[in-house]
């Protein structure tokens, strides 16, 4: 179970990232560093989680042409994350230069390459915007399905996806495919700004890989007993 959790650290400074991190670590299997901390703090973050033995996901989402993708995903495989990942909105060539050099990377160095995830549409987008504002027609539960397939042919491990949309990417990737779910709440949390939350037994239960959790976990009086609380 320990190994599924990924805390998101989502603070503004390194010292108070690290001080989470030395707090939980020995009760979850990764660090989410994302675009708030990864701006404020510089790779120099994820060099000093990964050197104290923590696993990192860094959440940039990148989403550009295939050769800049694939030079970013050579610098992810540098900085020795476990996992990463793109819009699989950026299409089918895009994700293939990211899988592939994110690979060879690894290959080269002799280390095991970090799991790519795509992110397929993002969960604070409405049925209704993802037609009016970006153009999309077809109904969103078919977009995420098909986003999911494209990154699943063009060689990524997974997508980050809500516990909802798993059964949809189930039916169309099968069983062995990553996903990656946010969205968590125990039944003892605050909820926040989150709409739809689903708690850690419901998201493994839907077929969840791994669960994102940040709030209920590092906004807490202790991390530590909180980390100790979800696990039991
Ligand atoms: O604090 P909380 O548990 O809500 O944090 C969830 C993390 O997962 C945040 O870093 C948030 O950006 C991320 N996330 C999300 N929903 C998505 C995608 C990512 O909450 N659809």
């Amino acid at each position: 179970m320990r190994e599924k959790i990924i805390v998101a650290l989502d603070v503004d400074s390194e010292a108070r990232a690290l001080s989470l991190a030395d707090q939980l670590q020995e009760y979850v299997g990764a660090f989410k560093v994302g675009l708030q901390l990864y701006h404020a703090a510089g790779p120099e973050i994820v060099r000093k989680l990964v050197r104290s033995g923590a696993k990192v996901f860094l959440d940039l989402k990148f989403h550009d042409i295939p050769n800049t993708v694939a030079r970013a995903a050579e610098a992810m495989v540098d900085l020795g994350v476990f996992m990463f990942n793109v819009h699989a909105s950026g299409g089918g060539r895009m994700l293939e230069a990211a899988a592939r050099a994110a690979k060879e990377k690894a290959l080269r160095l002799g280390i095991t390459p970090p799991l790519l995830l795509g992110v397929t549409v993002l969960t604070s987008l409405s049925e209704a915007e993802l037609r009016t504002e970006t153009g999309v027609e077809r109904p969103l539960p078919e977009q995420v399905a098909a986003l999911a397939r494209l990154s699943q042919n063009s060689g990524l491990d997974g997508v980050v996806a809500s516990a909802r949309e798993i059964p949809w990417i189930r039916s169309v990737c099968g069983e062995d495919f990553v996903i990656v779910t946010p969205g968590i709440r125990p039944a003892w949390a605050a909820k926040n700004d989150q709409q739809r939350v689903v708690t850690p037994r419901e998201a493994l239960k839907l077929g969840a890989d791994y669960l994102v959790i940040g709030r209920p976990l590092t906004a807490a009086a202790s991390p530590r007993d909180a980390a100790k609380r979800l696990l039991a």
